[in-house]
């Protein structure tokens, strides 16, 4: 019984190497959906688990003993939308302590950089000006994640753990030690007008699609700066550019777009108040990811069910 791999981005032997440390026995097959490649993953009846990013819409239906689809991020829109999968078989989102480690560098890098006028810093050192602006009270820095999931929980309670005043919102309550917590629609205004540094890591669902958008941004206090380390898909990109230039917002990070790579012509490429980096706010380490995934298989193995399975009615 084999392992199906599929991604365009992913590394095949290093996840191959990592898989065969926790599971020597698996038949681990690479596949080039479509055929690009030409790698078709032999016999369909020996497919047990694919490991997967975004595979071709219906691909996925022609292997009758398919128990589990792993996703090989731990955002799973690319797997929810428009792929057709087979009914009946479990989803199964990456939870990867090196993949938390990442975004929690990235937020933790990026909050810290407008706390301290870092960026500010580097352009007065760029025109050799020798200025020292006013610290702020860290205890008073209002930072707000929406999500407060896997990642955002981790960055919350770190960002906790600097002394930071930290809020977040979520789709249902939640008490997490130090950080205020709000919810569901009527927790949004609230929420974002508490918030100076904004930071999304909401998964991409109808639901949250163009969440960050002119009515949202408005409810920031001036001044603010939003993080994007979600989906380009939470954003509205002219409302933001807009909430940018009229001075409503200070600064965005970009991680993530409507289209990747960013598109040449694309006005956050070199807008003065935005920053661009190219989808690595947090990439899968196969060395710890393979981890959980193996676990997962001894789980399926063992006649339990993997976890955690996304939800398709909420699409996370
Ligand atoms: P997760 O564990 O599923 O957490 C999702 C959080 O969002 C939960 O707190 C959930 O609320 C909340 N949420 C979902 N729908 C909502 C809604 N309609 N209103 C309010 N809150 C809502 O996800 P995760 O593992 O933390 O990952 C989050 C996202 O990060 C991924 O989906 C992916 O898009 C992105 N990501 C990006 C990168 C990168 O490099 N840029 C890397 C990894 C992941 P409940 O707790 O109430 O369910
Ligand atoms: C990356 O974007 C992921 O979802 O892991």
């Amino acid at each position: 019984m084999a392992l199906l791999f599929s991604s365009k981005t992913d590394d095949a032997d290093l996840w191959r190497d990592a898989l065969a440390d926790e599971l020597p026995d698996l038949d681990f097959r690479v596949w080039t959906p479509g055929g690009e490649g030409g790698a078709d993953g032999g016999d369909p009846a020996d497919i047990e688990y694919a490991l997967v990013w975004a595979p071709k819409k219906g691909a996925l239906r022609k292997f009758p003993n398919l128990k589990a689809i792993f996703s090989l991020g731990a955002g799973v829109d690319h797997l929810m939308v428009g792929r057709d999968l087979p009914e009946g078989v479990p989803v199964v989102r990456l939870v990867d302590p090196g993949l938390i480690r990442g975004m929690r560098e990235y937020v933790i890098y990026w909050v810290l950089h407008h706390h301290r006028h870092f960026g500010e810093y580097e352009r007065l050192v760029a025109e050799k000006r020798w200025r020292q602006l006013p610290q702020a009270d860290t205890r008073k820095r209002r930072v707000g994640i929406m999500g407060l999931g896997i990642l955002g929980a981790d960055a919350a309670a770190k960002l906790r753990g600097l002394e930071i005043d930290v809020a977040g919102w979520s789709r249902t309550s939640k008490d997490l030690d130090g950080v205020t917590g709000f919810h569901g629609a009527h927790g949004l205004g609230p929420f974002l007008e508490r918030t100076e540094i904004l930071v999304c890591l909401l998964p991409l669902t109808p639901q949250t699609e163009a969440i960050i958008n002119a009515d949202t941004l408005a409810r920031l206090p001036r001044g603010a700066v939003v993080i994007n380390a979600a989906r380009g898909g939470h954003v509205v990109d002219e409302d933001l550019l807009k909430a940018l230039d009229d001075g409503h917002l200070a600064a965005a990070i970009l991680d993530v777009f409507h289209t990747e790579p960013l598109p040449d012509d694309h006005p956050f490429w070199d807008h003065p108040k935005v920053t661009v980096t190219p989808h690595v706010a947090s990439l899968t380490v196969p060395a710890t990811a393979a981890e959980a995934v193996a676990e997962n298989i001894r789980r399926i193995r063992a006649g339990q069910p993997p976890e955690p399975i996304v939800d398709p009615k909420a699409g996370y």
